[in-house]
């Protein structure tokens, strides 16, 4: 569900016209309906509100601080992968304390500072990382609040680049050696062991994994209260997939019930870490036809928009449905949605039905409000795009956009006759 819809023939983000937008922003630009995401969050929490529950959303998917505010504001907390992570959070508003810390490459630094900060959980993913947390925190007299993320090996039936649960890929602790490694971590004194973690991938289109996972958790679990450990919150990560063209994932409530059929009246915190089931439909992408250009082969729409704004279809094939802003009647035809960069995998769509495209025209690609802004970069020295948060009959720039001079700002010549001593 989502609130981008057609009114007269013009695409709207609620009740705002996305002409409007170019028209005071420019383009390309994204946009995210800020009733789209409020609602993902409810509609994702609602299966748990019986239990003692946290949804840390999953900060890469979307981390503008607008949209981490909104979230915050509805009890969200953030699952984080690095510092900036962090910082962005806590300038959202989001307390460090609804805030838990995965990744496979944690640095010292990083590890102080989410200490400094008081976070929920480090969310620990190898025996290195638990002894330097370890000894940074007993350092500082401090105890740190570790979860194993434990590999439960589940095959999650989801693109090998985003599938992070099965043996063979570098995440966490394989399930077979958690037992022994929660025994040593229990016996240091810099560690306090709070939580079981995992997170089997992404975009997963039916719940049997995530049951399957749970299930291996479980298991150890019982093994760990046998030895003694008090486990006080579950975390079963993120992953629960969106509906980009045609796949068919399960709606939140059903993943819920499977979640808690399977839980039964167990009764820790439970913990998750979605990303883009909540801010994924929330958001588009839109850019403008620059030229239409008929090769032998094939017609090319050239767009403002490119791979370095939206880098999921060049890096992983993704297929995300590309709109029309103004609803054409009549005919269609196949025209590939390229972008300006100088690769052939520059390219937003491929071999799309699309009405005739002219000069000036609105293009939307739908779903891009996780991933998209995110992981833009500034290849070809291009601005990255501005991003408008849009709530009822209003909208607000949340990000502008970036000006060339920016980039190289960081950059200098060295001086003092460098290149003459060369
Ligand atoms: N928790 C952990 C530890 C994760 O690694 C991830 C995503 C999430 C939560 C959130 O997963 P989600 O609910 O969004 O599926 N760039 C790729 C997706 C990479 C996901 C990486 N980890 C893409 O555009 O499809």
């Amino acid at each position: 569900m989502h609130h981008f819809h057609y009114r007269d023939g013009v695409l709207h983000a609620e009740e705002v016209p996305l002409p409007a937008i170019a028209e005071a922003v420019g383009t390309p630009f994204y946009c995210y309906s800020a009733a789209t995401l409020r609602h993902h969050f409810r509609v994702f929490r609602e299966p748990f509100a019986h239990r003692d529950h946290l949804v840390a959303f999953s900060a890469k998917a979307n981390s503008n601080l607008a949209v981490l505010h909104l979230l915050g504001r509805e009890g969200s907390g953030l699952d984080i992968v690095s510092r900036g992570e962090m910082a962005r959070g806590l300038a959202a508003g989001i307390p460090a304390e609804r805030m838990v810390f995965s990744g496979v490459g944690k640095r010292r630094d990083e590890l102080e500072a989410a200490l400094d900060a008081g976070i929920l959980a480090f969310n620990v993913e190898s025996v290195g990382e638990l002894e330097l947390l370890d000894a940074v925190a007993g350092a500082r007299g401090q105890r740190a609040p570790v979860s194993l993320r434990v590999n439960p090996d589940v095959d999650p039936l989801t693109h090998p680049y985003i599938a992070t649960g099965l043996r063979a890929t570098k995440f966490g602790v394989p399930i077979g050696e958690a037992r022994d490694l929660y025994n040593r971590a229990a016996a240091m004194p810099g560690i306090e062991v709070v939580g079981v973690d995992c997170h089997i991938g992404s975009q997963l289109t039916s719940v049997a994994p995530f049951v399957e996972a749970l299930q291996r958790l479980q298991a150890l679990m019982s093994a760990l209260a046998e030895d003694g450990h008090r486990i006080q919150h579950l975390d079963l990560g993120g992953g629960l997939g969106i509906s980009y063209l045609d796949e068919a994932p399960p709606h939140p409530e059903d993943f819920g019930r499977a979640i808690n059929d399977q839980l039964g009246d167990w009764a820790g915190k439970l913990i998750f870490e979605p990303g883009r089931v909540i801010a994924g439909n929330a958001g588009v992408f839109v850019s403008a036809v620059l030229y239409t250009k008929d090769q032998p082969e094939k017609r090319f729409a050239v767009v403002d928009g490119a791979m370095n704004d939206l880098m999921r279809p060049a890096l992983y094939g993704a297929e995300q449905e590309i709109r029309p802003v103004r609803e054409g009647g009549g005919e269609t035809e196949a025209v590939d949605v390229v972008g300006p960069i100088c690769e052939s995998g520059d390219f937003l769509g491929k071999d799309r039905a699309l009405p005739r495209l002219a000069q000036g025209d609105l293009l939307a690609v739908m779903s891009a409000g996780a991933y998209g802004a995110t992981m833009a970069s500034n290849y070809n020295t291009r601005p990255r795009a501005p991003e408008v948060l849009v709530s009822g009959d209003r909208f607000e720039v949340v990000r502008r956009r970036e000006t060339v001079e920016e980039l190289y700002a960081p950059e200098s010549i060295p001086a003092g006759g460098w290149f003459e001593q060369m």
